[in-house]
C-alpha cells in the first residue's frame, strides 16, 4: 500500500507547485505516492514515459518525460536512449513508437486505449481503395493501425498533413481515414483529395453553431480548433492546428480568453502554465485517452504490460511510411477557413462487395 509519507511529500513538492492551479490540494495525497513510485521505477528500469497532450495534468506534468502531439511523440520515440517506452496515449501511438524504436520494449498501460479513427479502416479497405484508384498515392493519418500504415505510401499527422499531401507531387491523393481532416486539408491545396468516411468521436461532436454561441456569450473570445473538427468549426475559428500548435499559440499570444475546440484535458495542461489566460471549457473527453491512469502506468512498469508487438512483415512496410514522413521533416502550414477543393468521400459501403483483393 502506497502512503503519503513526509519523504513522498518532500520529493513531490516541486511537482505539486507546478499543478497547484489545476489539481485540488485534497487530491494530492492520493496522487503523490503513485507519482513518486512511477518516477523511481522509471529511473531503476531506464524507462521513459511519452505522453500525448490529452493526458490529464497528473500524467502530463508529473510523470511524463516528454509530452507532445502525435508527430513530436513519433520523432521522440525514434531518438530515445531508454530501454523501455511507456506510451501514455493511445494504441496507434504506441505502435508508431514500436515502428521507430523496434529494439525497445514498448508498453501501453491500458488495452482500452483505442481510437475511433483507427477503428474505422482496415488494411483490406486500403487495398480496395488502391484497386479503385490505381496509381493514386495513399497518405495515411497516423491515427491508424500498423496494418493500414503498411498499405500506405506515407503517413501524416495534423501538424504536417498539407505539406505531406503537396510533397507527393501529384494532382490527386487518397488521404485516409479522417473525412474532416481531409476536407480541411483540401481547403488549403489544389491537390484533389479522395477521403474515407472516418471520424474522431470527440471532435465530430463540435458544431459551428456551438462555437457561434460561445462567441456571442463571451466577449473577445479567441477560438482555436483541431483540424479533426468539421470544416464549419474551422470556419468559425481564429486558428487551427495540431494539439501542440494550439498550445504554442496560447503560450506565445496569451489571449485573455480562449476556447480550445478539442479534448478537454488540453485546457487543464496549458492552464497550469498560463494562469493569466481564462479558458472557456466545453468538455468533450476521449474515453480512450482517459483509460490511461497513474495506477495503470505504475502497474505497466511493475509488470511490464501490455507489450506492443507488430508482425515483422507488417512492421517493415509500416515503418517505411512513418519514416518517410519523419524524413520529410518539420511542421506544415496552419489550417484556413472553408473548403476550396472537391473531396470524394469513400466508405466500405460505397466500395461495394469484396472481389479479388489480395493481401
Ligand atoms: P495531434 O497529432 O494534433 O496531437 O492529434 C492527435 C489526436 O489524436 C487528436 O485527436
Ligand atoms: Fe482518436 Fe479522437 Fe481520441 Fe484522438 S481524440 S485518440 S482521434 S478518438
Amino acid at each position: 500500500m502506497l502512503e503519503y509519507t513526509p519523504e513522498v511529500a518532500r520529493a513531490t513538492a516541486d511537482l505539486q507547485e507546478r499543478v497547484k492551479d489545476v489539481i485540488p490540494s485534497v487530491e494530492w495525497p492520493v496522487m503523490a505516492p503513485l507519482i513518486h513510485a512511477i518516477n523511481e521505477l522509471k529511473k531503476a528500469k531506464n524507462a521513459v514515459i511519452l505522453a500525448h497532450n490529452y493526458q490529464t495534468p497528473d500524467i502530463y506534468h508529473c510523470v511524463a518525460d516528454f509530452a507532445g502531439d502525435s508527430l513530436q511523440l513519433a520523432i521522440e520515440a525514434g531518438k530515445t536512449d531508454a530501454d523501455i517506452i511507456v506510451q501514455a496515449g493511445v494504441h496507434f501511438m504506441a505502435e508508431t513508437s514500436k515502428l521507430l524504436s523496434p529494439d525497445k520494449t514498448v508498453l501501453i498501460p491500458s488495452l482500452e486505449a483505442g481510437c475511433s479513427l483507427a477503428a474505422s479502416i482496415t488494411g483490406e479497405d486500403v487495398r480496395r481503395m488502391k484497386q479503385k484508384y490505381p496509381g493514386v498515392p495513399v497518405v495515411t493519418y497516423v491515427n491508424t493501425s500498423a496494418d493500414v500504415k503498411a498499405e500506405s505510401d506515407i503517413c501524416c499527422t495534423s501538424a504536417n498533413a498539407v505539406n505531406v499531401v503537396e510533397a507527393m507531387g501529384v494532382d490527386r491523393v487518397i488521404l485516409l481515414p479522417d473525412e474532416y481532416l481531409a476536407k480541411n486539408v483540401a481547403a488549403l491545396t489544389d491537390v484533389e483529395v479522395i477521403a474515407w468516411r472516418g471520424l474522431c468521436e470527440v471532435h465530430e461532436r463540435f458544431s459551428g453553431e456551438e462555437i457561434r454561441q460561445y462567441r456571442e456569450s463571451t466577449p473577445d473570445l479567441v477560438v482555436l480548433a483541431h483540424p479533426e473538427c468539421h470544416p464549419d468549426v474551422l470556419a468559425e475559428a481564429d486558428y487551427a492546428g495540431s494539439t501542440s500548435s494550439m498550445i504554442r499559440y496560447v503560450k506565445e499570444k496569451r489571449p485573455a480568453r480562449v476556447l480550445m475546440v478539442t479534448e478537454c484535458s488540453m485546457s487543464d495542461n496549458v492552464a497550469a502554465e498560463t494562469p493569466d489566460v481564462e479558458f472557456i471549457r466545453p468538455c468533450n473527453l476521449c474515453p480512450h485517452m482517459k483509460s490511461i491512469t497513474l495506477q495503470n502506468i505504475l502497474e505497466s512498469l511493475q509488470e511490464m504490460r501490455y507489450e506492443v508487438t507488430i508482425p515483422a512483415d507488417v512492421a517493415e512496410r509500416a515503418r517505411r511510411a512513418v519514416q518517410r514522413m519523419v524524413d520529410l521533416g518539420a511542421e506544415g502550414r496552419d489550417f484556413a477557413d472553408g473548403v476550396k477543393a472537391a473531396v470524394t468521400v469513400e466508405s466500405r459501403a460505397s466500395l461495394g462487395p469484396v472481389v479479388g483483393v489480395s493481401g
